[in-house]
This record gives C-alpha cells, structure tokens and sequence, in this order.
C-alpha cells in the first residue's frame, strides 16, 4: 500500500507549506499531494483555497495578487508559532526540491478563471516538461476538462479525476480521454466501486484515509495507494501490521 501525504503533513504542519512537505519525507512515504492556484502575474503557487485568508496572515484572492505581494504573507503562523516565516511555496520550488526526494507529486490543479484557464494550464505542464518532472507527477483534478487539456498536450503525463462520491461515468469516461487514475474520497459506500473500475484497467487512490481501520480496508481491497493527513500514524500502522503478520 502507497502512502500519500496530503497537502504534506498536514496533520502536524501547515498544509501545502515547504515545512509540511520536508516533515512528511521523514516517514516512508510514496507521495506528497498538494494544491496550485494561479498568481496575477501567471505564477502557479502551492495553497489549496482561491483566497489566502484560512492559511495565512493576509486576505485576498490569490489571483489578485503578484507572486512578489503574496510572498509578503505569513503562511505559518495561523497554524502555530513556531511555523513563522513560512512562505507559499511556488509551484516550481517544489519541483525543485523534489529532485533530492524519491518521492511521486500529486500535483491538484485548482479551478480558475475561463480566461486564464489554458495559460494555467499550460505554466503548470511547461514547468514540469522543464524539469523532467512527467515521469514522478500525476496530475489530479475534479474537472474533467482540464484533465482532457492535460492529456491532449502531453499523453505521457499521469492523470487522476478526482471525485467526492463514485461518478457513474467513470469508466466511459476514463477510457475517452485517457485518465489513468481515479482518486476518490474514501467511504464504505465508495468502496464498494474499487474493485469494478480496478477490473478496468482503471489505478484507484482513495483520499480521505486517516484511520486505521479504513487504511487496512483499503489495503484488504488491494487499491493503489491511500491519501492521508496524517503520514505518521497511516506509516506506523502499515509498519506494525508487517511485523504481526
Ligand atoms: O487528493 C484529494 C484531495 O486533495 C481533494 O480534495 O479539497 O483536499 O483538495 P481537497
Ligand atoms: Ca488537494
């Protein structure tokens, strides 16, 4: 079973920051997952919400904002104290220090405006072209329609529809534009759907995995890999489980 730190360690870090992201890459993990929005000067930076005012100091939209402004906020501070200082990281920082790391980039594509939609979306597959990055990301997304973009431009590159409960189109629709993966939230009731779009060729992650006893169903039904907020206890658990079995 792959182990995928959402938004890094968010259980003990703020999310999406360069701190949670190096505390997760201290557990035996397979992945970090994490959130891109778009500057007002074309700039894709990490942050899951369009507005800065959950995770940091400052308010606004994030698009409002050059990268240069938004690198003003505090994006540590709200989580703890001791987190001073961080900064949104930018998309391309990432990418950078995840050359050092043997880890895969869950990289989510957030929603934005129609009119710089294709701009966002081709900044975000330019830069990890750049950096020889198409082999270790796997793009997800909850629109259809830009994962079709992204595959249209790049066939090589990994994708993954995201989904809140099981889409009844999963399969067709997988198959039409070529979506490798199926990234959905996890729920008894989901669960039930692992095995039929596994059966189709389909890779099933399931997001939303934090405690144990959903992390060994997931485990019992074989799927890919488990996106948690909590990379330590999800690790220990699958390192405990071994060592009895
Ligand atoms: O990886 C799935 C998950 O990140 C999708 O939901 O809202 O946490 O970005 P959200
Ligand atoms: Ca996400």
């Amino acid at each position: 079973m792959k182990i995928v730190a959402h938004r890094g360690n968010k259980r003990y870090c703020p999310e999406n920051t360069m701190a949670s992201f190096c505390s997760a890459v201290a557990y035996p993990i397979d992945g970090i997952e994490f959130d891109l929005q778009f500057t007002k000067d074309n700039i894709p930076v990490v942050i899951h919400d369009e507005k800065i005012d959950r995770t940091t100091n400052g308010r606004g939209y994030v698009r409002s904002f050059t990268l240069h402004e938004l690198r003003q906020f505090d994006a540590g501070v709200w989580f703890h104290k001791r987190f001073i200082g961080e900064k949104i990281p930018t998309f391309e920082e990432v990418l950078i220090w995840s050359k050092g790391q043997n880890i895969t980039l869950h990289v989510e594509l957030k929603p934005q405006k129609q009119k710089v939609m294709e701009r966002f979306l081709d900044v975000c597959l330019a830069m990890i072209e750049k950096h020889n990055k198409v082999e270790s990301v796997i793009i997800s997304t909850f629109s259809q329609a830009y994962l079709a973009y992204i595959k249209s431009k790049n066939p090589k590159i990994k994708t993954a529809l995201l989904a809140k409960t099981p889409p009844f189109n999963a399969i067709k629709y997988a198959s039409k534009i070529g979506v490798d993966a199926i990234h959905i939230r996890h729920t008894y009731q989901a669960s039930h759907y692992y095995r039929r779009w596994m059966s189709k060729g389909l890779v099933v992650r399931a997001y939303n995995v934090h405690r144990h006893k959903d992390a060994l169903k997931c485990n019992r039904l074989n799927i890919d890999s488990i996106i948690t907020n909590d990379p330590k206890k999800m690790t220990e658990a699958f390192q405990k489980e071994e060592k009895t079995s």
